[in-house]
């Protein structure tokens, strides 16, 4: 996102620690699972366009006044348009596009696109971002690789996704360029497809609770 734009996304994402990465087939199920995510302490959603539910899921879920609820694998400028007109606070991508980037400082939504290099980490700060995803982040070195980004890009927030859980996340978190971890692990596809919302609750609130504790455990 742009600096000075979108703090309050930002600053939410940030409290939150955790963003559940959804992809969800069916719209049906968006209402129970904002219920489920609420109920397990974890108010945000990163609902995907891997599927055709994904705008009616953003519409649904926003529906839930706790939920902050955003967009994911947005890929083009035709799915901005279609996340915002659904209400999407916020737009992620696996990588940068310029084009996608472009269209939401068009529409004044914050956006985080995917960097996995210094290069990619440049080009967002070229666009005038300062927060971005990091992925996918244990395939490519972890908080090893988060580290050694960060070094010279001090003014920059990461939010690593890909291969992260609920063992590991404690380990990303502490380290202060970490803005938040994504994932799916608490709404894996399978609990989705089944609606074991209480699962997904019981999951959250794990992840939850392992974020707590490690900060707990900072000096
Ligand atoms: C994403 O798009 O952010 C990833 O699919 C999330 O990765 P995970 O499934 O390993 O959590």
């Amino acid at each position: 996102m742009a600096a000075g734009a979108g703090t309050d996304i930002v600053t939410a994402i940030g409290a939150a620690r955790i963003l559940p990465v959804v992809v969800l087939e069916e719209p049906a199920g968006a209402e129970p699972l904002a219920a489920a995510l609420v109920a397990g302490g974890l108010p945000t959603a990163e609902v995907t366009f891997r599927t055709a539910a994904a705008a009616e899921a953003i519409a649904a879920m926003s529906a839930n006044p706790d939920m902050l609820v955003g967009a994911g694998t947005v890929l083009t400028v035709e799915q901005v348009d279609a996340a915002v007109r659904a209400g999407a606070r916020f737009v992620v991508s696996p990588g940068f596009g310029p084009a996608v980037v472009r269209r939401c400082r068009e529409l004044g939504v914050p956006v985080f696109p995917g960097v996995s290099s210094a290069t990619e980490i440049q080009l967002a700060l070229d666009a005038g971002l300062d927060t971005v995803k990091f992925f996918p982040a244990e395939q490519l070195g972890g908080i090893g690789m988060v580290r050694a980004l960060a070094a010279p890009f001090r003014s920059v927030r990461f939010i690593p996704t890909g291969g992260v859980h609920t063992g590991n996340l404690a380990d990303y978190l502490a380290h202060p360029a970490v803005l938040a971890v994504g994932g799916t692990w608490m709404v894996a596809p399978k609990l989705l497809a089944t609606g074991d919302w209480a699962e997904v609750t019981r999951l959250t609130a794990a992840a939850v609770a392992a974020a707590a504790a490690g900060s707990q455990s900072q000096p």
